[in-house]
């Protein structure tokens, strides 16, 4: 597995496991997983599954140290009760640190959240602090105040959401892209896209593994979901194939800045997030 190497010079592997939506019964398959070469795993407390990622770490027999482990304050929680937060997820995932810890959405009090984060960081219970689902505007709200960086910033990121704008802002202040939905949640419009279908036949690849190696090749990390073993495996195998620059720019004009409900610009749903558990 290769790693990126964060500003603050901790290192986090190029290919995670996106957790949202794992339930008990897909425990097996994060087990597999875990023992199949997955040492970045992706949860939050909003996902409920934390108790969950303890008991499949422990059933591995992966040791915490080799693992690298984010999580995030939920939006109910952004503002004063993010030290409670954080202490909570500590618990329900065995662990006495965190390796990246994030604020899940720029929602009314992140810069509270901020400072305990800053905190939590200094007292060494957090490797790296980040961000997801901030624009620019709020990130700068952050790097006005700072007296840490953010280490990253977590957004819904594939071919038809390339987030170029936003990309150059972050590689400017060198912020790690990491990229949510990256399979566009399992979208059929973008695993039967012609494109990517011809460009999967052309490397011998799945369509999913030339979404994420398009990401890859952009600088950016990436976390895929699947409770499947055979797709969990594709997912990793992205590190033994180049898409040519020819073919990169190709899959750059599929740009659709196509985005669901979940839009970090929407200041209703945002604040709506504050009401829901
Ligand atoms: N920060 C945020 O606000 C935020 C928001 C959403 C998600 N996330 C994080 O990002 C992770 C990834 O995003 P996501 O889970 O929403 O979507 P995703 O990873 O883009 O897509 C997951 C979907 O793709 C399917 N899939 C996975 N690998 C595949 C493959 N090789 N071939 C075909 N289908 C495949 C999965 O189905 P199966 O499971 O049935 O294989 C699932 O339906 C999440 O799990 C979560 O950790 C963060």
């Amino acid at each position: 597995m290769e790693d990126y190497i964060l500003n603050n010079d901790v290192a986090m592997p190029k290919v995670g496991l996106g957790v949202y939506k794992m339930k008990s019964e897909h425990e097996d398959a994060l087990v597999w997983a875990l023992n199949h070469g997955y040492r970045h795993i992706d949860t939050a407390a909003f996902y409920h599954n934390e108790e969950l990622i303890a008991s499949a770490i422990r059933k591995s027999g992966v040791k915490r140290k080799d693992l690298f482990i984010t999580t995030k304050v939920w939006s109910s929680d952004v503002g004063k009760k993010t030290n409670q937060a954080f202490e909570k997820s500590l618990q329900k995932l065995q662990t006495d640190y965190i390796d990246l810890y994030l604020i899940h959405w720029p929602v009314r009090g992140y810069l509270e959240s901020w400072r305990t984060m800053e905190t939590l960081y200094k007292e060494g219970k957090i490797r790296a602090i980040g961000v997801a689902n901030f624009e620019q505007n709020q990130l700068e709200e952050i790097m006005k105040q700072r007296t840490i960086k953010p280490a990253v910033n977590q957004i819904q990121t594939n071919p038809y959401l390339q987030q170029h704008a936003l990309h150059e802002y972050l590689v400017q202040h060198q912020i790690q892209h990491i990229a949510w939905g990256s399979l566009g949640q399992g979208s059929s419009q973008l695993f039967q896209d012609q494109l990517l279908s011809e460009l999967a036949d052309k490397y011998g690849k799945t369509t999913a593994q030339i979404m994420l190696r398009w990401s890859i090749q952009l600088g950016i990390a990436v976390i895929p979901k699947s409770v499947h073993p055979d797709r969990l495996q594709q997912n990793l195998e992205v590190f033994d194939f180049q898409i040519a620059d020819g073919d990169m720019n190709r899959i750059s004009t599929l740009e659709r800045n196509k985005r669901g409900i979940n839009d970090p610009n929407n200041k209703l749903f945002l604040w709506f997030l504050r009401f829901i558990r």
